[in-house]
């Protein structure tokens, strides 16, 4: 298969200096796709900014922003097969960039007004055609349910439900413990390292793909 893999946080900026974030690391997006890439599949990577190395036989795309990785997955869709969000993309940007530093000048408090950002996966619904697409969701309550809603509202085959606040799960670390949720089904898996989660995701996009292409 050709595999689009999304990974790791994206950078919003406030101004020259500074910018909204998140805690993700890239391990899980970065695990999938070495784990794509030794199960013989073709990766394209689409990366925010992380301090990962990059996997052999992997190609990647850098961006910061979220409006970056939107235009970076239209771009890169037509060429694949299955898309994986693992990415923590910002849901949330700044309306204004202050061209200059902003200065505390005495004051004490600062507003910051914020406009929602694109979301990524409903603008590319209506090109999904016979591709696979997975999401993730990072939950830190009502896990399964907030996660079957997405698989919903965004019009995916599959949902990896992760609730960041389980011991061992979530960002940065090296492992995680995920439920794989489809129309049909619900998979708790036990605590895993992100690269056993990672073997398990994909076995579930090849079946997929296996049955899409006897149809
Ligand atoms: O990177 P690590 O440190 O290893 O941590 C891994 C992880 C916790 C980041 C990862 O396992 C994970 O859960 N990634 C998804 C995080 C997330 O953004 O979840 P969400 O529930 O907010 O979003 C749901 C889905 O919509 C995701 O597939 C997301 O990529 C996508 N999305 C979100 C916002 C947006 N504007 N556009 C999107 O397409």
């Amino acid at each position: 298969m050709k595999l689009l893999i999304t990974v790791g946080p994206t950078r919003e900026p406030i101004d020259p200096v500074r910018f909204l974030s998140n805690r993700s690391s890239g391990k899980m997006g970065f695990a999938l796709a070495e784990a794509a890439a030794a199960r013989g599949h073709r990766v394209t990577l689409i990366s925010g900014p992380v301090a990962l190395q990059t996997p052999k036989a992997v190609r990647v795309v850098r961006v910061v922003t979220a409006a970056e990785m939107l235009t970076a997955v239209k771009l890169q869709l037509k060429k694949c097969d299955a898309l994986i969000m693992a990415a923590a993309v910002a849901d949330w940007t700044p309306a204004r960039i202050a061209k200059r530093k902003m200065k505390k000048g005495g004051a004490q408090r600062l507003t910051l007004v914020l406009k929602p950002t694109a979301d990524i996966l409903k603008t590319i619904a209506p090109l999904k055609g016979k591709k696979i697409f997975v999401g993730f969701a990072a939950e830190t309550h009502n896990v399964t349910a907030e996660a079957k809603r997405k698989l919903r509202e965004k019009n995916l085959d599959l949902i990896i439900a992760n609730d960041v606040t389980a011991p061992g799960a979530g960002f940065e670390i090296e492992t995680n413990r995920v439920t794989i949720i489809d129309a049909w089904s619900t998979e708790e898996l036990p605590l895993l390292s992100k690269r056993a989660v990672a073997e398990h995701i994909l076995a579930r996009v090849e079946n997929r793909w296996r049955a899409g292409a006897n149809q």
